[in-house]
C-alpha cells in the first residue's frame, strides 16, 4: 500500500519521499505560494526544481511563507548546461542557495550530460557534497553509457538519475541499469505531459479500479521501483495525484508495461551531450 511518507533509501544512506512535487513551468510567486501550499497540505515533502525553471527563488520564498522548517522538506535543484564547469558548478550552486535561501540542497543533479564539461561539473558535485551544501548529488537525463563513462573518473557515483519516462517511453533497460547500480530511477513528466491521458487501455484500467488514468500511471510508475514528481497546476490534481493507495494486479501493470513506443516529450539526451545545446 502506499503512503505518502513512503520514502527510498538512496545509496548515500539519505532517504528521499517516492512522490515529491514538479515545480516546472510555475512562473508567479502566486501560482507557486497556492501550489506548494496545496501540495504542503496533501503531503507532499519533495520539491522539485532547478535553474532553467527560473522560480527557486518563488520557491524558497513560498517555503519561508508557509512557516515550514528546512528539515522537513526536501528540496531538489538542478544545474544547467551554461552552468557546467568546475567553477561555474560552484558559483552557480552558491546563488542558487541564496535564491532559495537555504544552505543545503537534499539533492542537486546535473541537469543534462554535456561532453566538454563532463568530468568537472561532477568533480564540482563531489566538492559540494564534501562541504554539506548538497547532501545528495546526482544526474538527470545520463545514458547508461554516460554513466559508465562517469565511473570511470568519479569518487561518488550518482544516486539518483532523474530521467523521462511514462508509458509511451518505458526505458526498462535504462531503469534496470539504475538499479545494478544502486541509482534510483526518478521519472520526470511520469504522465508524459499530458500525453498519455488519453490512453484507452489505460483508462479501461483506471474505470475498473474508480480510479483516474493519472492515476493509474503514477500508480504503475511506483510499482517499477520509481520515484515520480508529478506536475499540476490545479489544486485537486495536486491532491489526486497522492491518492495512489490501490494496487494494480500484475497483467495490468504488463498491459502498460507494453504500450512503449520510444516516444519523448523531451530532448534526446545523447544529443545533447554531443551538441552541449542549451534546452
Ligand atoms: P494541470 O496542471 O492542468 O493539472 P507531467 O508531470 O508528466 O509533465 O504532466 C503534467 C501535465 O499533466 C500537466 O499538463 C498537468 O495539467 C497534467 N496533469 C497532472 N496531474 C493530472 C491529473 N491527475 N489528471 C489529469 N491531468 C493531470
Amino acid at each position: 500500500m502506499f503512503s505518502i511518507s513512503d520514502t527510498y533509501k538512496l545509496a548515500d544512506g539519505n532517504e528521499m519521499p517516492a512522490l515529491g512535487y514538479g515545480t516546472y513551468l510555475i512562473d508567479t510567486p502566486e501560482l507557486m505560494d497556492k501550489s506548494i501550499e496545496e501540495a504542503w497540505k496533501d503531503g507532499y515533502r519533495l520539491f522539485d526544481t532547478a535553474q532553467l525553471y527560473r522560480n527557486e527563488m518563488y520557491l524558497g520564498d513560498a517555503i519561508r511563507r508557509l512557516g515550514l522548517k528546512r528539515d522537513d522538506v526536501f528540496i531538489t535543484d538542478k544545474i544547467t548546461e551554461m552552468n557546467q564547469g568546475y567553477d561555474t558548478v560552484i558559483e552557480s550552486a552558491e546563488f542558487s542557495l541564496q535564491q532559495l535561501g537555504t544552505d543545503y540542497f537534499d539533492l542537486l543533479l546535473v541537469h543534462w550530460p554535456v561532453a566538454d564539461k563532463f568530468f568537472d561539473t561532477w568533480r564540482a558535485f563531489e566538492e559540494l557534497k564534501k562541504q554539506g551544501k548538497a547532501k545528495s548529488i546526482g544526474v538527470s537525463n545520463y545514458t547508461q553509457s554516460q554513466l559508465e563513462l562517469l565511473a570511470t573518473q568519479a569518487n561518488e557515483m550518482p544516486v539518483v538519475n532523474q530521467i523521462e519516462t511514462h508509458p509511451y517511453l518505458t526505458q526498462q533497460p535504462m531503469i534496470d541499469y539504475d538499479k545494478s547500480k544502486d541509482i534510483i530511477t526518478q521519472a520526470w513528466s511520469p504522465l508524459g505531459r499530458g500525453l498519455v491521458l488519453d490512453d484507452p487501455m489505460i483508462k479501461k484500467i483506471a474505470n475498473h479500479h474508480g480510479k483516474s488514468v493519472a492515476q493509474v500511471i503514477l500508480k504503475w510508475q511506483l510499482s517499477r521501483g520509481l520515484s515520480i514528481i508529478p506536475k499540476s497546476q490545479n489544486p485537486d490534481r495536486i491532491k489526486e495525484n497522492t491518492e495512489l493507495d490501490f494496487d494494480l494486479s500484475d497483467d495490468e501493470i504488463t498491459m502498460i508495461d507494453i504500450l512503449n513506443k520510444n516516444q519523448r516529450t523531451g530532448n534526446e539526451p545523447e544529443l545533447v551531450y554531443e551538441l552541449g545545446k542549451q534546452y
